[in-house]
């Protein structure tokens, strides 16, 4: 047995930060779908004699990697329960990324539902199911979440939205639901200015967890509900103006959680600061449509609809990249979300 896919990372404008129970999210979130900053996995199942624990091997981008390796068996043995083919197949599992692995772009989102996707192929297979469809991909994107969070809304085109939320039908905790923005989202551009590639000082499961002791957490989770419902409307509307005031509330509302956690931390820095107020500057002076977000990380998504796409790239030779770490700036586009490769 063997299935391949690609998968690729996202970004979330409403963002997912708390979590409870098993992977579940304190409140609901949504994301684009990237399309240049990719996972592609390959997986071959060979059987075995039936064991209690998950067997694997790992190569990254053409080399084993046991840290990597020790990790999956940690993460894939959480969910024996929803593959139980597992316990009767070795996997060798080999991965690569189509970004640079220090490009300080969270990897996670597109690894993991690369994983997931490639893992659901097998079972259907051997149920004798075809790979596609709805039911599918649900099960992809829930396998996704109790991977990485995030990941969930990976699998979908455009964009994805995670959570319960009551203006969103057939929206869930457990999994992502595939959500189709106006047309003008669709070309959307992510350019992201790497202001610094080197690794966080505070992962962002360990930032979730600082959640649960953060005195404005409650107060937090209506916010996202309400940015949710309130961005929903922008999406389908093409109403960027609104668009681009929640997701930069949204960007600035994440890292002063962080800062209001105990103990407090910053990922931001100096640079990144800078280029904020450097492209809110601009916007005022060209009245050009151009937003930004923030990961949980120093490094500034700038997005932007297409018509403009030939003043905002004069604009990073003038302005941003010379905040960048050696200059790089990674550019990235709304994508068509996942597929399989076929060998
Ligand atoms: C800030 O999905 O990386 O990017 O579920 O612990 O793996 P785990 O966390 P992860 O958290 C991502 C947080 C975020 C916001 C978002 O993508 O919604």
């Amino acid at each position: 047995m063997k299935s391949s896919w690609q998968s690729p990372s996202n970004i979330a404008l409403v963002k997912y930060w708390g979590k409870h129970g098993r992977q579940l999210p304190r409140n609901p979130s949504i994301s684009f779908t990237l399309s240049q900053a990719r996972t592609e996995t390959h997986v071959v199942a060979n059987a075995r004699e039936r064991g209690e624990n998950v067997a694997l091997s790992f190569v990254f981008e053409g080399q084993p990697n046991a840290a990597f390796e020790k990790k999956l068996i940690k993460l894939l043995s959480g969910v024996l329960e929803e593959l139980p083919f597992m316990r009767d197949f070795h996997l060798s599992i080999s991965s690569s990324n189509s970004f640079p692995h220090s490009a300080g772009i969270a990897s996670s989102a597109s690894s993991m539902s690369a994983l997931a996707l490639c893992l659901c192929d097998i079972e259907a297979q051997l149920m004798g199911n075809a790979a596609e469809g709805e039911a599918f991909l649900q099960k992809a994107s829930n396998i996704s979440r109790l991977l990485s969070g995030s990941a969930c809304r990976s699998v979908y085109p455009w964009m994805g939205e995670w959570g319960v939320c009551g203006t969103m039908e057939g929206s869930s905790d457990l999994h992502a639901t595939p959500f189709v923005p106006h047309d003008i989202f669709k070309s959307f551009h992510d350019d992201i200015l790497i202001i610094s590639a080197s690794e966080k000082s505070v992962s962002s499961t360990a930032g979730h967890g600082l959640m649960e002791g953060n005195p404005y957490a409650e107060a937090r989770y209506q916010q996202a509900n309400r940015h949710l419902d309130g961005l929903l409307v922008a999406l389908k509307e093409g109403d960027l103006e609104t668009f681009g005031r929640i997701t930069e509330d949204e960007a600035l509302t994440l890292h002063a959680l962080m800062m209001a956690s105990s103990p407090s931390y910053i990922l931001m820095e100096a640079g990144s600061l800078e280029a904020i107020q450097r492209v809110r500057k601009f916007r005022q002076e060209t009245g050009l449509p151009l937003y930004f977000t923030l990961d949980a990380g120093p490094n500034l998504h700038l997005l932007y609809p297409d018509s403009i796409a030939a003043e905002v790239a004069a604009f990073i030779e003038t302005d941003l990249r010379v905040l960048c770490e050696k200059g790089r700036v990674i550019k990235d586009f709304v994508g068509l979300g996942a597929g399989k490769i076929e060998e």
